[in-house]
């Protein structure tokens, strides 16, 4: 192909490169490193999931859906909320069904945000918010969690908070930090956006990964929170299939009257095969209703081993990964200890700084622990001879 002739476009993200996730998967595919780098299970999902693919594709299941999703997943979705969460949202004017979480923020962020708005989000934050803002043409309002904790901190979110100010994306259970926030602070932050006309995306796509019986609090059950939310989960993370990209947002019919205008023209539909299957696996509850106790006995393998190594882990309440700090181990920035660690010792982590827009260094790499036994084991016996 000749370059020369193709026309110069100005980028619209010309910040973007490639991403650290991809980075580090290659490099731990090229060295042979333990790869608990990107957040994804290394095991497969349960083969009756697959059996409902398979019966629907067999069905005649295979034509376009319904623009909002499958009736009957959205029920089921409807359902769910409630029964979890206590608040009952009307399957056919609040709920949609969309590709994945990432396409869910991104509409969010598009069907609301206009040029100049602000949009605040809490850093460490996953890597699609800021450029989701950018391209609504909106402003990027970062708040820092406390560093050390990863707590909210309110006096700062306040001081961001302005008339511009058209939309606030928390995550909890956090990616990277693993910590879930409390009800006394989803409390904080309705009483914060009360007086305001500020929106809100609370992305609790690890919704079923909270530990040690606490609960976790989704914005739908918040009164304040729930009436001015999009709550976005996905079916990728509780069902280990992150690459089938099917995800939800449920948010009251004014809103999802204009997110569904956007994800008309954006997506359209999503995979009909796929949502009629997860709609027959939700029929039971078991799958997610043990999703905390399956993912935190892997938890407590993979912290029980780390206790042998040099690595310092930080407490994990909620999600799939570990953060550990490694100054006993050196000192190097953590983009290059991450790339280090892959290299000499033969496991695949990633730097939290690549979660701060600034590249914020605290010594702390995140490593993924949804992975089997013995890939965790392998990787301890990696990790202990640091
Ligand atoms: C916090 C957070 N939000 C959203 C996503 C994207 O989810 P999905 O794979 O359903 O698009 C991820 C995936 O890693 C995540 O960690």
């Amino acid at each position: 192909m000749n370059a020369m002739l193709t026309p110069r476009i100005e980028s619209r993200l010309p910040q973007v490169g490639t991403t650290i996730f991809t980075v580090m998967s290659a490099l731990a595919q090229e060295v042979g490193a333990v790869n608990l780098g990107q957040g994804f299970p290394d095991f497969d999902c349960d083969p009756a999931l697959l059996d409902h693919v398979t019966a629907a594709m067999r069905e005649g299941l295979n034509q376009y859906p319904p623009m909002t999703g499958v009736p009957v997943l959205r029920q089921r979705v409807a359902d769910k909320i409630e029964a979890l969460y206590g608040r009952r949202y009307d399957a056919n004017t609040e709920i949609t069904i969309t590709a994945g979480a990432t396409q869910a923020i991104l509409t969010a962020v598009l069907c609301c945000v206009h040029p100049g708005d602000e949009v605040i989000v809490l850093e460490p934050c996953y890597d699609s918010y800021a450029p989701n803002i950018e391209l609504a043409g909106g402003q990027v309002v970062r708040v820092p969690l406390t560093p050390g904790t990863f707590r909210p901190d309110f006096t700062r979110i306040a001081a961001a908070l302005s008339p511009r100010t058209r939309l606030v994306m928390v995550n909890s259970p956090h990616n990277p930090s693993a910590t879930v926030w409390t009800g006394a602070e989803m409390q904080q932050l309705a009483e914060l956006l009360a007086p305001t006309q500020a929106l809100l995306l609370s992305d609790e796509v690890y919704e079923h990964m909270v530990y040690d019986g606490l609960p976790h609090v989704s914005a739908s059950s918040v009164p304040g929170l729930a009436e001015r939310a999009f709550v976005v989960s996905s079916f990728g993370k509780t069902y280990h299939v992150t690459g089938w990209k099917v995800g939800t947002v449920a948010a009251p019919a004014s809103l999802s009257a204009e997110f569904r205008k956007v994800h008309q023209f954006n997506v359209f539909t999503v995979n009909t095969p796929v949502q009629h299957a997860l709609a027959r696996y939700m029929a039971d509850p078991a799958p997610y209703v043990e999703l905390a106790a399956f993912y935190q006995r892997k938890r407590d393998l993979f912290l029980d081993g780390l206790k042998a190594t040099r690595l310092r882990p930080l407490h994990t309440q909620g999600s799939y990964f570990q953060l550990v700090d490694y100054s006993a181990v050196n000192s190097l920035p953590e983009a290059e200890f991450c790339q280090w660690l892959t290299r000499e010792v033969g496991v695949a982590a990633i730097p939290v700084s690549a979660f701060y827009e600034g590249g914020f260094e605290q010594r702390l790499a995140r490593l993924c622990f949804a992975k089997k036994d013995d890939t965790l084991r392998q990787a301890l016996q990696r990790l202990q001879k640091l």
